[in-house]
């Protein structure tokens, strides 16, 4: 039956797209009627996306993202899992008091410890706190995972929702590995939660496994085989691992679902999870024939990838649709010649609906204080008086070295100032090398506020300047990765380094930009071992 209702719909799409590509002019009308369904967007950025690696955020950088969810205006911002660690306790605490818009959701396993550490995170953020807690599903799961048969794990989801309940009205129940859950069961646990008292239930599909069809099948399973369905929103949570998330999210809400979760840029548990700009935009960009909408202020979608890139150092790839370098550059001359005439030829959406505006002069050496913190809080970010003072004073200098400071000069000014304090920070590093010397790199630090120095020979000026910040930094990680850009084009241009570092199980990354690729280089590699540190840190303290 599932089936044949997709089929038909499809059929129903096709029809009403032949109409409007004959110009039918009624249908393109009622394609645009006021009943759009209002598609919630739960955006997991700081929760599923921190989870991946080398995305993780200490609290002032996830308040940043929060901010800017709140700028982007999603309906619910899971800022965490507070049980997980203080670190992440202490985060959606603080968003939960100090982000007022959105909903703030917390995750917690379906266990009584869980949930009562989540509501003492979440109760600041009121009737708009959420609890999100979940369980297996599938027999996979319950099998090996959980050890437990179904019946229990029934009885646990609604005594999770129950004992939730006994603090808020506001409650998401998930299904973990949904897509992969016996459907007469998943359609029980549904009923059984919703009776319980959960408003939001979620059928996620963990693994990344379903395809369009077959998750428009299940959502549409549910909405005909639960009773009480109606009684909460149906929301959707897909895993890219076949790089289908997006699509999979569109057949979802087709089938009745009304929120989607998803990440900015993307990010995510492997292949990460749906990307909250591509779902926003397809919806703006087909609402010929997809009859929904979001709240999202689409603006804001480039310079929220933007700041999530500088404060994980983690970019998307040049061809990512929407945020992506090229996502708007017409390179091939027929399509140059094409958008002269008329920019409708290749361009689906304009770049100022993502908020891409050309790369402008924003400021020059002439500048003040006042013109540079305005540009600041117009790209996302707020600094402290100190760290403004301080990238103040590295703009100033750039702008000398350079004759022209662009919007991504200051996203690389920022992000290094705007970083937690350091424990590990570098003064100076000068480097002798050439084709007829060995490389030595002279290194000035600052351990923890004690000044250190060393000097080290290398195989080049990376490698000795990286052995003498090894050295004073003790450090026992292992450099896996290495790559360096530029910011912009020029040859005065500020090289910007990337660098993965690793030790145990741990991997982060690190960034660091100047015009020198040496000093760029030595900040990158600090940069991640302070990283490093601070994880390292944030897990012994939630011992
Ligand atoms: O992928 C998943 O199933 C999840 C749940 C905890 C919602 O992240
Ligand atoms: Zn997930």
């Amino acid at each position: 039956m599932g089936w044949r209702f997709f089929f038909e719909e499809n059929v129903k799409i096709n029809a009403l797209r032949r109409r409007i590509l004959k110009g039918d002019k009624s249908m393109a009308k009622a394609a645009k009627q006021e009943d759009r369904k209002i598609i919630r967007i739960f955006d997991t950025t700081l929760r599923d996306g921190e989870q991946a690696p080398g995305n993780s955020m200490n609290m002032e950088e996830k308040l940043r993202i929060a901010k800017h969810l709140h700028k982007l205006n999603v309906d619910v911002i899971e800022a965490g899992f507070p049980i997980a660690s203080e670190g992440d306790f202490d985060a959606v605490k603080k968003i939960a008091q100090t982000i007022k818009g959105p909903e703030i959701a917390g995750l917690c396993r379906s266990s009584e410890k869980d949930i009562d550490r989540a509501w003492e995170a979440l109760k600041y953020a009121g009737e708009k706190g959420r609890i999100h807690t979940f369980i297996a599903t599938s027999d996979i799961h319950m099998k090996y995972k959980l050890q437990m048969e179904p019946a229990k794990v029934l009885a646990s989801a609604v005594k999770a929702v129950k004992r939730a309940a006994s603090y808020t009205a506001n409650i998401e129940f998930s299904c973990e590995d949904a897509v992969r859950t016996r459907l007469p069961f998943l359609a029980e646990v549904v009923e059984a939660v919703i009776a319980a008292g959960a408003t939001t239930v979620n059928i996620p599909d963990t693994v990344g496994y379903t395809i369009p069809f077959e998750y428009f099948n299940i959502i549409k399973y549910l909405k005909d085989n639960v009773p009480n369905i109606d009684k909460a929103i149906i929301s959707v949570h897909c895993h890219n691992d076949l790089g289908l998330s997006v699509a999979n999210s569109i057949a979802a809400i087709q089938a009745g679902a009304g929120q989607v979760e998803c990440t900015i840029n993307g990010i995510g548990e492997r292949a990460g999870n749906c990307s909250l700009e591509e779902f926003v935009m397809i919806l703006k960009t087909r609402k010929d024939i997809l009859p929904f909408a979001t709240n999202v202020v689409t603006e804001q979608l480039t310079p929220a990838s933007r700041l999530l890139t500088a404060i994980t150092g983690i970019a998307v790839q040049p061809n990512k649709s929407i945020v992506g370098a090229n996502a708007f550059a017409h390179e091939a001359g027929i399509h140059q010649h094409g958008m002269l005439m008329e920019k409708t030829t290749y361009e689906i959406m304009t770049p100022e609906s993502v908020g891409l505006l050309a790369s402008a002069l924003v400021l020059g050496k002439h500048s003040g204080r006042h013109a540079f913190k305005k540009r600041l809080e117009e790209l996302g970010y707020e600094l402290n008086d100190d760290k403004l003072n301080r990238a103040f004073d590295r703009f100033k200098d750039l702008a000398d070295l350079k004759k022209e400071v662009f919007d991504e000069d200051l996203d690389a000014i920022v992000s290094d100032e705007a970083r937690e304090e350091d424990h590990f920070k570098l003064d100076h590093v000068t480097v002798t090398c050439g084709s007829f010397a060995v490389a030595t790199a002279t290194v000035q630090m600052q351990i923890n506020g004690i000044t250190a120095r060393t000097a080290e020979l290398g195989d080049g000026p990376v490698d000795s300047t990286f052995k003498a910040i090894k050295k004073l930094t003790k450090s026992k990680s292992k450099l896996t990765q290495y790559n360096v850009g530029s910011i912009t084009g020029g040859t005065d241009a500020q090289g910007e380094v990337t660098v993965r570092v690793s030790e145990g199980n741990h991997s982060v990354v690190g960034k660091g930009s100047s015009t020198d690729i040496i000093v760029a280089s030595a900040k990158a590699y600090i940069h991640a071992l302070n990283r490093l540190n601070n994880k390292q840190k944030r897990l012994t303290d939630a011992v």
